[in-house]
């Protein structure tokens, strides 16, 4: 083979050289635990050339995101802004900032994402202690209160909306009661964000996260992260520097505010994306997003119900972003997925975990909680099941 300059003693070694064509993306309606689709106004917002991400447009929209955030959050945490990287970096974020090693840290698990926060508190150095419910049931205020109690944490880990069960966790009096025995509170927003109600502040959050690729219908890679001012006091009197350099907050938020130092490139054409995401959240305002998910997440469970499907989950407790739905006996959840999706371009998710082969996890979120998503997914899964029957 030739060498690449007569001088060169190197070679192109592949003897297979790629010759693809352009790419070209099927066209699915995601239905499943997200990623969802995105609202074209987002894809047309990345769909531009990236600017510098010192350039004082790109600065302004970094305020821009922040303060929008805070209104999807319901919060007035000046530190706010979003992460480059998906739900779990942000996961990562809220843990390596709040936990010190040697710091007793209480997860409450009921579902896989419960899990995930135990894997990753513990690589921070933290004493883990878990409570567990089963996968369909969410805690009370009492067994929290009894847990800090009896464990007297530091932190305090648990998923608002439980994305392997369909659960909603009630969060109303847990912040009092982790401020009233001084312990920090991490709340996972990543299913819950822009599609059911949560005041951060009101409920005393101290640390928060999400991902974008759900309620917010924005592409994956850009995910929202804050921590109060409770939070931030603890992080500065840390006596280790926080284990993760790429997510340290101390460092981050010298780029997303004054004196803004480079940190890392930022992911330029994924914070337009948000930033039209929230924005659209905005401009249709939180009450009417939340409605309309409740709306449609109750219709949804009609057209289950009229096929003779059950969901898992009580009434009370589901969430309108994701429905866990039990596969009837004698049915392969998997050959229902695929043939949705090969024949239908319809994406749903199967059980993770504890329930894994047992529920169809289907998802509504952000632009596509939709009435006429709702028919096309109930038609088409009434036709699939009686095929596979
Ligand atoms: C509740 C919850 N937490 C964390 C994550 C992790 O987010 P990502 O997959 O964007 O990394 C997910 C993903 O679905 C989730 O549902």
């Amino acid at each position: 083979m030739a060498s690449i300059t007569p001088t060169s003693p190197n070679t192109i070694r592949s003897t297979h050289r790629p010759t693809l064509k352009p790419l070209v993306v099927p066209e699915r309606l995601l239905l499943g635990p997200g990623p969802s689709n995105a609202d074209p106004q987002v894809i047309a917002a990345m769909d531009q050339q990236p600017i510098g991400h010192f350039d004082p447009d790109y600065l302004v929209m970094m305020d821009e995101v922040q303060e929008l955030l805070r209104y999807a959050w319901q919060t007035d945490n000046a530190l706010t802004y979003a992460i480059a990287g998906t739900g779990s970096a942000a996961m990562e974020a809220t843990l390596a900032n709040a936990i010190e090693p040697g710091d007793r840290v209480l997860v409450a698990v009921k579902g896989y994402f419960g899990h995930r926060l135990v894997a990753m508190a513990e690589r921070y150095g933290g004493a883990v202690q878990t409570i567990h419910k089963p996968w369909g049931e969410a805690f009370t205020l009492a067994e929290l209160t009894a847990a800090l109690d009896t464990y007297q944490p530091a932190v305090l880990a648990i998923v608002h909306a439980e994305t392997s069960t369909g659960v909603r966790q009630p969060l109303e009096g847990l912040g009092a009661a982790c401020r009233a025995h001084g312990c920090l509170l991490i709340v996972d927003t990543v299913t819950s964000l822009g599609g059911l109600p949560i005041f951060l502040d009101d409920w005393q959050v101290d640390l928060a996260y999400s991902c974008s690729q759900k309620g917010l219908s924005c592409a994956p890679g850009i995910s929202p992260f804050t921590m109060s001012p409770r939070a931030v006091e603890k992080l500065e009197r840390r006596s280790h520097p926080v284990a993760n350099w790429y997510l340290d907050a101390t460092l981050l938020r010298q780029y997303w505010g004054p004196p803004r130092v480079y940190h890392h490139t930022a992911p330029v054409n994924l914070t337009y994306a948000l930033r039209e995401a929230l924005r659209l959240l905005a401009e249709e305002g939180l009450a009417a997003r939340w409605q309309r998910h409740q709306k449609n997440a109750e219709y949804l469970w009609a057209g289950l119900a009229d096929l003779g499907l059950t969901c898992h989950v009580s009434e009370a407790l589901r969430l309108p972003t994701l429905t866990t739905v039990r596969v009837p006996d004698g049915v392969d959840a998997k050959a229902v997925i695929r043939k949705l999706l090969a024949d239908y371009n319809l994406e749903i998710g199967g059980g993770l975990g504890d329930l894994a082969g047992k529920v169809w996890r289907i998802g509504l979120m952000g632009y596509n909680s939709q009435p006429q998503n709702v028919d096309t997914l109930i038609k088409a899964l009434g036709e699939v099941l009686r095929a596979v029957a």
